[in-house]
């Protein structure tokens, strides 16, 4: 496989995150080609593809597209995709999975795209090479992925194998973790950069503080995982991938970032959120207390607040939880005068109970649940007022 070919990439992300996900990119000096809810598509080789994948705080995977063809039925799947040469792609003796999005008419088991794929990849390299890799559904070597709709179909390499939202530092989620990507996202949608004290109140496992930390360092997210897709394909050059890690590692700060205070009322959730932190190797740029969220301690301003509490969707009952999003507005108000405070929630009915005027409603999903961050600007001696709210933003794609 030649990894300076170039092809199409179509990184995917959760929906909602493509805007952050551009944004990341563009910065990382590709032009970007087509913006999808789930996806950006950008010209690239497999090597670009390794940087993407140490980088992207906010993308689910990087697929290299290898072919697309008319596919009207499983018989035609089976013959396209048996003319690509998989034997320069796919060492015989490697494990390979089939991850497949399929929306025609002929397919209602899901199962049966991924065998006939899984058949003509295996059945190909076994005329060629006399042998066969194995198969099945762990994504921990090479994965294939098939997306099939009507009577066109693509097949992409998953350069990432395991998803990148999976970092490998939430050892202990907690309770109603947020997913590690959108913790990114929520990060970048705020703005920080890692130039004033961040607070987190209300941590749980503390991934906003942590995904905090590693922006606030220029920290590739990638370096947290040994393990991709790309790294099983035959042609993988191990010395180049070295070279791309020792360079990206450079990149990082060395220099401490401004306080990161993360507190929960949970000592459970702490515990959790030390040991997440320490598994990331950002521990030591977090400080951890127990306490409710109105006494966590404060730095000298100026600083952000980034709380997510529950909304009531997945734990909690509406009637306490109206109580605590009234207590955040009272927080906001009497110590965080001057300073600007985001709530990230998917329960707005509760997030009216805050009683301040969000000056900005950045739409999110977690998972299916719509959910905003809210955006509020406490002046000095910032009181309840009725005032209109403000818009609902739109995304970008
Ligand atoms: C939705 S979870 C936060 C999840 C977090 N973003 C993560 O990724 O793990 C809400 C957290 O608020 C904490 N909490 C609830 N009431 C609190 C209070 N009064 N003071 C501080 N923390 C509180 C809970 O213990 C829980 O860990």
């Amino acid at each position: 496989m030649d990894f300076q070919k170039k092809s199409r990439l179509l990184i995917t992300c959760a929906p909602s995150l493509s805007q952050w996900l551009q944004k990341e990119i563009e910065t990382l000096g590709h032009k970007v080609l087509l913006v999808r809810r789930t996806g950006i598509e950008i010209e690239g080789t497999l090597a670009d593809s390794m940087r993407l994948n140490l980088w992207l705080h906010t993308a689910f995977a990087v697929l290299y597209r290898l072919d697309e063809f008319e596919c009207r039925d499983p018989e035609s799947l089976y013959r396209a995709a048996a003319r690509l040469p998989w034997e320069n792609i796919i060492p015989a003796d490697e494990y390979i999975s089939i991850v497949s999005y399929v929306d025609n008419p002929s397919i209602n088991n899901s199962m049966f795209p991924n065998l006939k794929l899984k058949d003509a990849i295996v059945d190909r390299i076994m005329r060629k090479e006399h042998r066969r890799p194995d198969s099945g559904p762990e994504r921990t070597n090479i994965v294939i992925n098939l997306y099939w709709k009507d009577d066109r179909a693509w097949l992409y390499l998953n350069t990432s194998g395991n998803k990148l939202a999976d970092r490998g530092y939430r050892r202990i989620p907690h309770k109603a973790p947020m997913q590690e990507t959108l913790a990114a996202a929520v990060m970048m949608a705020t703005g920080y950069t890692g130039q004033m004290p961040l607070v987190a109140p209300m941590c749980g496992s503390g991934t906003l503080a942590i995904e905090g930390a590693l922006i606030a360092q220029n920290r590739a997210p990638g370096l947290l995982r040994s393990n991709y897709g790309f790294m099983h394909l035959k042609g993988f050059d191990d010395d180049a991938w070295r070279a791309v890690r020792r360079e990206t590692m450079k990149a990082g700060e060395k220099k401490r970032p401004p306080r990161i205070i993360a507190t929960d009322i949970d000592p459970k959730a702490v515990v959790a959120a030390r040991k997440n932190a320490a598994t990331a190797g950002v521990d030591h740029l977090i400080e951890f207390g127990v306490c409710d969220f109105a006494e966590t301690p404060l730095p000298p301003p100026p600083f952000m607040v980034v709380m997510n509490p529950e909304y009531g969707n997945r734990m909690g009952e509406i009637s306490q939880l109206e109580k605590v999003y009234e207590r955040i507005g009272d927080f906001f108000k009497q110590k965080c005068q001057g300073q600007t405070g985001y709530v990230f929630t998917g329960n707005l009915d509760l997030a009216k109970k805050v009683h301040l005027t969000p000056s900005r409603k950045i739409p999110f999903f977690n998972a299916d649940i719509d959910c905003r961050l809210l955006k509020y600007e406490m002046y000095a001696g910032s009181r309840r007022k009725p005032r209109k709210p403000g818009p609902v933003e739109t995304q970008g794609s």
